[in-house]
Formats: structure tokens, sequence, C-alpha cells
């Protein structure tokens, strides 16, 4: 039997239509996603932005993803956020500020060479232009390895923000390792300029406080339990969690690793604890089992979406008022843009 509120939910969108389509992340809660016209990664939901034809783009999504559609959507479209508190901490690891700030540091340390920032999607909209105004662009966890290629063959240098671990596992997956500096914007020994002159690639100290917390130990203790179980993880995990893993990849990646599965096969998942429920839902012939047991990878920003928010944002417009409208600033919209752009096109 349903709800009232999915029958509430139902009832605004029917009176809707075509005007409104819903874009929903794989971390998103049971009952959004259900109401998604569609779900997938970051890079599939800032595809569908771009094709939606809808007057309004409701977002499932934490508010860089909203940013990004709104970028990414013509100036007549508007997205919708159902709730301003949904950040990612990670993103907030990064601000433009402080990257300019850090980024006349790093570019005196090699003053000779070309340095292209890169920045993972997981940012605001003005790191996003700030990438775009010094030659660089945007990536997410499924092409981050092509991005490093195109600034590689325009410059000398990487900088990649916010994301460590992204960075590390990408410079791995290239074999170029042996390249990495990091930088550490709030320890003043955490940044040398020796070791950025010796190195390609400068990755910035941020992190995601849900995939950090993933050990080696939790996937030792699946393959004592579960011999047979095969592990999939997220690159925003540690680089020792993804070596000790079988397979490696964006929320996408570990979607269709788990779609392709043989029935009876036993998949451990290294992610956000919604799309682990999810795939146990859309896959019961396939053993999916959560990497950590009880303690639960739940990112609070993506849970900041509740369905109650949903109803009310939707039944707002249905009166005819918009709510939690999320809209970048014109000066910054247009260099995010080329950003973004320059990663769809690669
Ligand atoms: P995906 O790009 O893999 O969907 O990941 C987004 C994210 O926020 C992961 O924590
Ligand atoms: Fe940000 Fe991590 Fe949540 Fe993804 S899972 S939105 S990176 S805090």
């Amino acid at each position: 039997e349903k709800s009232e509120r999915t029958e509430r939910i139902e009832a605004a969108l029917s009176e809707l239509g075509d005007d409104v389509v819903i874009l929903g992340h794989n971390y998103q809660r049971r009952e959004i996603v259900e109401h998604a016209d569609f779900v997938g990664d970051s890079y599939q939901l800032s595809k569908e932005a771009a094709e939606a034809d809808a007057e309004y783009v409701i977002f499932g999504g934490v508010t860089f993803m909203a940013e990004s559609a709104d970028i990414i959507t013509d100036d007549d479209q508007t997205v919708i956020l159902p709730s301003m508190e949904a950040s990612c901490p990670m993103a907030g690891m990064a601000e433009a500020l402080q990257v300019d700030a850090a980024w006349a540091e790093i570019t005196d340390a090699a003053p000779d060479e070309e340095i292209i920032p890169i920045t993972y999607m997981n940012s605001y909209a003005d790191l996003k232009a700030f990438c775009a105004s010094q030659g660089g662009l945007v990536c997410t966890s499924s092409n981050a390895h092509r991005a490093f290629e195109y600034a590689f063959e325009k410059g000398d240098k990487v900088l990649f923000l916010p994301d460590k671990h992204l960075g590390e596992n990408t410079a791995y997956r290239l074999g170029m390792e042996d390249a990495i500096a990091k930088w550490d914007p709030w320890d003043p020994e955490g940044k040398d300029a020796d070791e950025v002159a010796e190195s390609d690639i400068i990755l910035w100290d941020g992190y995601c406080q849900v995939h950090e917390r993933f050990r080696v130990e939790h996937i030792d203790d699946i393959r004592t339990e579960h011999p047979d179980a095969n592990v999939v993880v997220h690159p925003e995990c540690r680089r020792e969690v993804v070596e000790a893993a079988d397979v490696v990849g964006s929320t996408a990646t570990i979607c269709e690793t788990v779609e392709n599965a043989d029935p009876g096969e036993q998949w451990a998942i290294g992610t956000e604890i919604h799309l682990t429920n999810h795939l146990q839902r859309w896959h019961p012939e396939v053993e999916v089992l959560p990497l950590c047991g009880d303690a639960c990878m739940d990112c609070n920003a993506m849970r900041q979406i509740d369905p109650n928010y949903l109803t009310w944002v939707l039944e707002e417009l249905v009166e005819g008022r918009e709510r939690n409208v999320i809209e970048v600033a014109p000066e910054e919209k247009e260099l995010a843009e080329v950003a973004l752009d320059r990663m769809l096109e690669i």
C-alpha cells in the first residue's frame, strides 16, 4: 500500500507533467530514487542534466551536483535542491580563495613549467571556474585518468583537487605513482616547494569522510568470512584499500559490476551504504554484502535530501512557488562551464 507521502509526490508530479525531471544520485535514499526519472553517478547525472528539456530539474544529490546542473542546463531552466543543507564536506576542503593563494606558491615552486589544475566534480563552481581560467578542467571518478592524460598533453604538471585518494589512485592507474607530491594547505610542513619542483602530480589534501573509513582489515574480514566473495570499491577509498580490492570504479561501475555478476556470486561493496542497499534490492540473485558490516557508511550530506523536502518543493511548484533554487553567479558560470565542457569532450 502506498504511503500518504508517496501519493502526494505522485499527485504533484502528475500535475507538473513534463515541466519537471527528477535526477537522483546513486547514494540517495530509496524514497528519492524511486521517484527519480534517472538514477546514476555524477558523470551520468551531468549528462542527463545537459540533455534535460524540463523547465525544472529537481536534483536528488548534493550542492555541487546541483550547481553543475545549473551551469550545464539552459538559462530558462531552473535547478532545485530539496534541502539547502546537502553539502559535500569534501567540496568544502578546497575553497577557491584558499586555492588561489596556494596556486601562487605552487607556481613559484616550478616557474618554468606549466601546471594544469584539475578539480574533481566534488567542488564548488568558483573552483571549477578557477581551473578553467588556468587551462584546466573538471573530472569525475569515471574519467579522472582521461582528464590527467588531457592535462599532460597540454602541460608539464597536474595539480589535483580536492580528493588526494582519487588523485593517488589515478596516478597509480597511469603508472605515475613515483611522481606524486602532497600539498597540505593546513600544515606549513605539508607543502614542500622542492617536492613540487621534482614531481609531476601535486595532490591537494582533501578526502571523503565516508570512503576514508574503509580499511584493509574490512577486506580481510570479508575474505575470511566469505572466501568466495569479490570486492568492489570506489576510488575515493585509500590506496591500500583499492589495492586489496578486485574492482575499483565510480558508482556507475559498481552498479554495472553487480549487474553483470552471475547469479549466486558474492560481491562486497565498498561505498556509501544506500547504494549497497539499492543493489541488494535491484539484484536479489547476487549476494550483495556491505564491505564494512554494521558500521554504517552513511553520507550525511546525501541523507539531507529527505522525501518530505521533495514533497514540499514539488507541492510548492504546483502552487507556482520556486523553493531552494540553486543558481551559480553569472561571473563564475561561464568559466565553470568551460571546465565542465572540457570534461564532457574528453
Ligand atoms: P560518483 O561520481 O562515482 O557517482 O561519486 C560521487 C561521490 O560523491 C562519491 O562519493
Ligand atoms: Fe561527498 Fe563523500 Fe558524501 Fe560523496 S560520499 S557526497 S564525496 S561526503
